[in-house]
């Protein structure tokens, strides 16, 4: 039974181990306001809010894609959707602001684009000095596409609705009902008749793993629940990985820090912004809000993707696994993980269980160009990361890696060595630029020709090369877009 509150109802009820939130609302719980448009967390129409009271009581709502999200992950929370926005007849101010701002023609994105306004709307409340500047409004609604209307009433939407008077539903001015929600457990119960699997330790988690080979691994569910949507695949038994404490931390040592496998990127973003800003800025073009409100970089990793963004960044970091299973713990070089196409050093019975993130070193800096066909919201077509450090007019430490070059994500050591204890000039970059030539031969696909992946893989060794020459004149954080390389 999962139990949860739903519009400030509450609400119990089973479901098949792999129902989506989308498939409980528009089926037995008959809200049909929230729309399905690609089932793959791309559109965004069919946005919902989640929040849970956190340590302090306090309710913090952020969207995700109900496409994609397993039904059993409302357990314990409190689910809005555009049904749960006004007040009798008093609109809630982000819808309020859409129909001022004619935000809406076709109507069927408004729902999801209303409920991201809604968590944005929630969230510069709680910051009330926080400036909503054209960052902040474009990764709220980076992930809500709109066919129909234009993206400028919608924008003019956002700006307006803190003008508005504030007309909150019912149960948000409900001091108690923080309390109502806290009360209800976070794990699923009667799990062994649903085959939603809840553990809550590491040691729970391997033995469940051993009582149920068969189940599938989820967390952020936001790339293995496409095998549903799109593969029309059924999932008899599914582990959560949610409630694994071992994996929801974020514990600090003195040489870097251990991330759990299931640590959204919304939560270790402030780790990444202070330390490794180039990194952090890559979570932005990672994948739209909904989804880093959920991913976890456990799963990018264990996904063993080609293109998954974050291996190559983590390749240059010297990052290591710590792998858990039933014979105990082991660690490993995030090097050794990717053995071919898919294929990970992942023994029967093992997960992931948290990755190290070294603490960069004294004059250690950082870049990460992602290539994809939108700016946002879209997968690699190739990823280039580079690392090094300057000393006395010579590069040193240095690590490249690539993804979209080869079947899996790769640190390219012939280029590392054409550089290594080198000038940053023309000439080791030249010897750089033959290396990457002879050490990989990319594939041809949808996103990108075998001869375009070769051409722009050469052209980010000569933007870092530019990028050193100009030493202080470009922020590491800056764009690059597919346009920049297409010729
Ligand atoms: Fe498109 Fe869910 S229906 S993101
Ligand atoms: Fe029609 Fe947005 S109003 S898709």
């Amino acid at each position: 039974m999962i139990e949860f509150f739903l519009n400030g109802q509450h609400r119990r009820l089973a479901a098949a181990p792999d129902t989506s939130i989308l498939e409980l609302l528009r089926g037995p719980l008959a809200q049909h306001g929230t729309k399905e448009g690609c089932a793959s967390g791309d559109c965004g129409a069919c946005t919902v809010a989640i929040a849970r009271p956190d340590h302090e009581g306090a309710m913090a709502y952020h969207t995700l894609n109900a496409c994609i999200t397993p039904a059993h992950q409302l357990q314990g929370a409190h689910l809005v959707t555009v049904e749960g926005l006004a007040r009798g007849d008093a609109l809630h101010p982000a819808q309020a602001s859409m129909v001022a701002c004619h935000g809406s023609q076709c109507g069927f994105c408004t729902p999801g684009i209303v409920m991201s306004l809604f968590a944005l709307h929630e969230q510069q409340r709680a910051l009330p000095r926080q400036e909503l500047d054209d960052h902040r409004l474009e990764a709220a609604l980076g992930g809500n596409l709109c066919r129909c209307t234009g993206y400028r009433p919608i924008r003019d939407a956002a700006r307006s609705m803190g003008e508005r008077t504030d007309t909150r539903p019912p149960w948000a001015e409900d001091p108690a009902f923080e309390q109502v929600v806290r009360d209800l457990s976070p794990t699923v119960a009667g799990e062994d008749q649903t085959g939603y699997l809840t553990p809550t330790t590491l040691a729970e988690l391997i033995a469940t793993m051993q009582r149920h080979p068969e189940a599938r691994l989820v967390a952020g569910a936001t790339d293995l629940w496409l095998e549903i949507t799109q593969r029309l695949a059924r999932f008899d038994a599914v582990i959560d990985l949610r409630q694994v404490e071992e994996l929801r931390r974020i514990e600090e040592v003195a040489d870097g820090w251990w991330v759990g496998a299931a640590v959204t990127y919304r939560e270790w973003e402030p780790l990444l912004k202070t330390h490794y800003p180039a990194f952090a800025h890559l979570l932005t073009r990672l994948g739209s809000e909904q989804i880093r409100n959920r991913a976890t970089v456990g799963g990018n990793i264990a996904n063993a993707s080609p293109i998954g963004d974050t291996p190559p960044v983590l390749l240059t970091l010297d990052a290591i696994l710590r792998l858990a299973g039933p014979h105990g713990i082991r660690e490993i070089p995030l090097e050794s993980f990717f053995l071919d196409y898919k294929q990970t050093a992942l023994a029967p019975g093992e997960c992931i269980a948290a990755i190290f993130l070294p603490r960069p070193g004294d004059g250690h800096e950082q870049r990460v160009w992602k290539l994809s066909k939108r700016r946002e919201d879209d997968i690699s077509t190739l990823l280039g990361a580079f690392r090094w450090q300057l000393q006395d007019g010579t590069l040193r430490d240095v690590r490249v890696a690539y993804g979209g070059m080869a079947a899996i994500p790769l640190r390219v050591t012939a280029v590392e060595a054409a550089l290594e204890g080198k000038a940053p000039d023309e000439e080791s970059f030249g010897a750089a630029r033959r290396a990457l030539h002879q050490s990989l031969t990319p594939m041809s696909d949808a996103r990108g020709s075998r001869d375009y992946r070769a051409t722009a893989a050469a052209n980010l060794l000569e933007r870092w090369r530019l990028t050193l020459a100009h030493a202080g004149l470009e922020e590491p954080t800056q764009e690059v877009t597919l346009d920049a390389y297409a010729d």
